[in-house]
């Protein structure tokens, strides 16, 4: 078993002698800045308040307390001023983590709490007929791993592409096709098409405003279910979809769900009825209004003048229906800060609505993307199209590769690997709130904080453990030796704390735990193996440090899987 165990039976006794909740005691431990100071930190401040005395006499109490006791995990206690030290046995280490870690293999990591709950999460969400913003982008990529780490605990996750395939830009769009279109254009590159025809009915509605109300006469069409207009529309979310699904298939990427904001329109006038019912809605100059003045938020309209109903409208919907089909424990919505006001106002409503699971809404917000480099950047403002970055991205990779390795076989599979892992560790090693610059240098960095690195990393260990095959030499799960080194306690530690790690992200819906953890992971094992020779070592401690190495293989693929990206074995 991980150290999470061990964590959980410091929490348990410390709970006894102290009288906290175990839950308390367990989030009050740390994990010390140096490991002399142990595996986990006590600190006893808070009881000190609690109970009026100074915390270095509650350590030494608690620490007299703890004297002599030990389990299969503890091995001993320490006071440390106002803190309480917990060291682990490294027989434990050694002699049971490692040897489960080659057994457990790839669900080495998973862990069980949310069985038997289901969470929804919400993500992608393109708009179609509108470019694939690096909004987007963000959403699919940390959507994904946020899929990834909820399944790891144990959940069933439903991931939910809530497409945005319904609004005035239709409208628009018919008009522009029926003008101008050109089926053929159309049909060979269906994404950058739409939005072409999209921007060009934007310039010609300058010279010509009556466009703009032949554009809502078509959407009113396209509403009340007038044939060509139906045609068209699907048509061009057929295409759209396709070529979105290419995508999501190159990022190996499947949703269980593509139900989008289309998908609704039949339940939109119950949904209105209900707030109505509440009291919630007043009518202004035609149109409805949701009034959330009294509870500290801007009111909302529900359904314009012209009878066409909204955004949070199809949202609002939405969660009623997904509430009613999965009975969802929580729902994420993976979707950019700007948004946070529009979700606020849609869980207050469901609130209102007398929803008691509206408290399990979660909005998981995330800053913008700025791209250093002018090229992606620029063309026409802001847009810019994901196909493009990816294809960048593998092309980068693969003129690196080729540079550094020009004999490795299979160099497009690779090239694809570390340039979308790149790609992708690139926006998850950030803190999701902040705003990210990329860099196409600084993601592809081999040396840097990149996924290539770790890649690297897990490809080096592969090179061993072929070496080692070699000679017939293969790591055997079997109690290990203690090995000696600083080094390799620090590498035990940490491969035991990978679910620690996954639990914490899933708490705070923050996969940048997880990548932060398996950069120090591999940096851990790269000092390791500069300082620890493997191959050529005396056979106790080879043999002890090949199943290290493999360990390390382990965590490092299964951890860049929770994030979306594929582990090479060679580079
Ligand atoms: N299509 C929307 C946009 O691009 C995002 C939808 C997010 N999900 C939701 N249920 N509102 O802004």
């Amino acid at each position: 078993m991980p150290l999470l165990p061990f964590k959980k039976e410091i929490a348990a006794r410390l709970s006894a002698l102290t009288g906290m909740t175990a839950e308390e005691a367990e989030t009050t431990l740390e994990i010390p800045p140096d490991s002399a100071l142990g595996e986990y930190a006590f600190p006893c401040f808070h009881l000190a308040r609690r109970l009026k005395k100074p915390p270095q006499a509650i350590a030494a109490e608690l620490a007299g307390q703890f004297a002599g006791l030990t389990s299969a995990y503890l091995e001993r206690v320490e006071q440390a001023g106002p803190y309480l030290n917990f060291f682990v046995r490294p027989a434990y280490l050694f002699q049971e983590l490692l040897p489960q870690i080659l057994r457990e293999g790839p669900s080495y990591g998973t862990l069980d709490e949310g069985a038997g709950r289901t969470v929804l999460v919400d993500y992608s969400a393109p708009n179609i007929a509108k470019p694939f913003s690096v909004g987007h982008l963000r959403s699919t990529v940390i959507g994904n791993a946020l899929c990834r780490l909820y399944r790891a605990c144990g959940y069933k996750v439903v991931g939910i592409n809530h497409l945005g395939d319904w609004g005035t830009q239709f409208g628009k769009l018919i008009v522009a096709y029926r003008r101008f279109g050109e089926p053929a254009l159309l049909a060979d590159d269906p994404v950058h098409y739409l939005y072409r025809l999209y921007v060009r009915f934007h310039q010609e509605a300058e010279k010509a405003p009556e466009l703009e109300d032949e554009a809502r006469q078509w959407f009113r069409r396209l509403e009340t279910g007038d044939r060509e207009a139906r045609e068209l529309w699907q048509h061009f979310r057929d295409l759209s979809l396709e070529n979105f699904q290419r995508l999501y298939r190159c990022l190996g990427i499947s949703f269980d769900s593509y139900m989008g904001e289309s998908d609704y329109n039949d339940q939109l006038e119950a949904t209105i009825e209900l707030a109505r019912q509440r009291g919630l809605v007043k009518e202004s100059e035609g149109a409805l209004v949701a009034d959330l003045e009294g509870h500290g938020l801007p009111s909302c309209l529900l359904r314009k003048k012209d009878g066409a109903a909204l955004y949070i409208t199809r949202d609002l919907a939405a969660a009623i229906y997904r509430h009613k089909t999965y009975a969802f424990h929580r729902m994420l919505y993976v979707v950019g800060a700007e948004q946070t006001l529009h979700f606020q106002q849609l869980f207050k409503l469901l609130e209102l609505l007398g929803f008691d699971w509206a408290a399990n809404c979660v909005h998981v917000p995330f800053g913008l993307i700025h791209f250093k480099d002018g090229r992606m950047s620029t063309r026409q403002g802001k847009v810019i199209f994901l196909e493009e970055v990816l294809e960048r991205a593998v092309e980068l990779a693969r003129e690196i590769i080729e540079e550094k390795n020009p004999s490795l076989e299979e160099k497009d599979a690779v090239a694809r690997a570390v340039g979308l892992g790149a790609v992708i560790f690139g926006d998850l090693i950030n803190d999701r709130i902040k705003d990210v610059e990329f860099d196409w240098e600084k993601v592809l960095d081999f040396a840097g904080e990149t996924a290539p690195y770790i890649q690297y990393s897990h490809a080096r260990i592969c090179s061993i453990l072929r070496r080692a095959a070699a000679a017939k030499e293969l790591p055997d799960p079997q109690p290990a030796a203690l090995l000696p080194e600083a080094e390799e306690k620090t590498l035990i530690i940490a491969l035991g704390r990978f679910s620690e790690e996954i639990n914490r992200a899933v708490r705070d819906n923050r996969p940048s735990y997880v990548a932060r953890y398996l950069l120090e992971l591999a940096r851990s094992f790269n000092r390791f193996y500069h300082n620890c020779p493997v191959l050529t070592a005396a056979e106790e401690l080879r043999k002890g440090r090949l199943m290290l190495v493999a360990a390390v293989r382990i965590v490092l693929q299964n951890g860049l899987a929770l994030l979306g990206i594929e582990a090479p074995q060679e580079m």
